[in-house]
């Protein structure tokens, strides 16, 4: 189990949202100087933790499951858009939805590590998605398929990885996909027995997507995200196509 602080994701934010060169600078302005040095102990620790946060990344294998897992959380956003839209076409509506607030998390996902990569100054290619689209039944499975894997080896592994490598962006980072996977799977295996019991009317046919970290959530949270505490009133609302 892995345990991501408050601290980790606060300091995450801030770090994904310049890059290396500016970190400094940006940091400063909340730090009091100590004029003898020019660095106080504060900034310096400050700066130390952000650097043990970003090592030489750029020949390590949590950078190759990062790229791996950038292409292909791509793919599944692109994958569960167009499988929503068959849904729809099949007459049902609720899964459709599960679909789209699938797609909007697994773009956050892919957002995430593509952030953590260019930290390390890694781009990323551009993927062209590939799928199949077949019936509502049959893309279920494949999801329930897809989310398996990443909730049952993909991301465990690339965790050990990025733990080995101290890559702590990358842990964050994969963490929130690994946690998120598991509910959707759950959801999809939900979402499966209405359809074969004819009970798709009971699901739900609203979804709320955490912006930070992707967690969905099938009714109206609570307070915080129960996996990376962004506050829920920031989160999207999925409630049409
Ligand atoms: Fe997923
Ligand atoms: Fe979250």
């Amino acid at each position: 189990m892995i345990f991501i602080s408050t601290t980790l994701v606060s300091g995450w934010m801030l770090f994904s949202s310049c890059n290396s060169s500016s970190v400094a600078g940006k940091l400063q302005d909340p730090i009091s100087i100590d004029a003898s040095n020019g660095q106080s102990p504060k900034e310096e620790a400050s700066l130390n933790m952000i650097s043990s946060a970003n090592p030489d990344a750029t020949k390590t294998k949590t950078t190759e499951d990062l790229l791996a897992a950038f292409k292909g959380e791509t793919n599944a956003s692109a994958k569960y858009a167009a499988y929503s839209k068959k849904a729809e076409q099949e007459g049902f509506h609720s899964i459709a939805m599960l679909f789209k607030a699938a797609s909007t998390a697994e773009k956050i996902h892919a957002t995430n590590h593509k952030a953590v990569l260019e930290e390390s100054g890694i781009k990323t290619p551009s993927v062209k998605p590939e799928f199949t689209v077949k019936s509502t039944k049959e893309n279920l499975e494949d999801a329930i398929k897809g989310e398996t894997y990443e909730a049952t080896t993909m991301y465990p592994d690339f965790l050990k990885d990025a733990e080995a490598d101290g890559n702590q962006l990358a842990m964050i980072s994969l963490n929130y996909a690994f946690k998120t996977e598991q509910k959707h799977r759950a959801m999809y295996e939900n979402a499966l027995t209405a359809l074969e019991n004819k009970t798709v009317k009971s699901l739900s046919s609203v979804y709320y997507v955490c912006p930070t970290c992707g967690n969905t959530y099938d009714k109206a949270p609570t307070k915080r995200c129960g996996i990376c505490m962004t506050g829920t009133e920031k989160f999207i609302r999925i409630n049409t196509l």
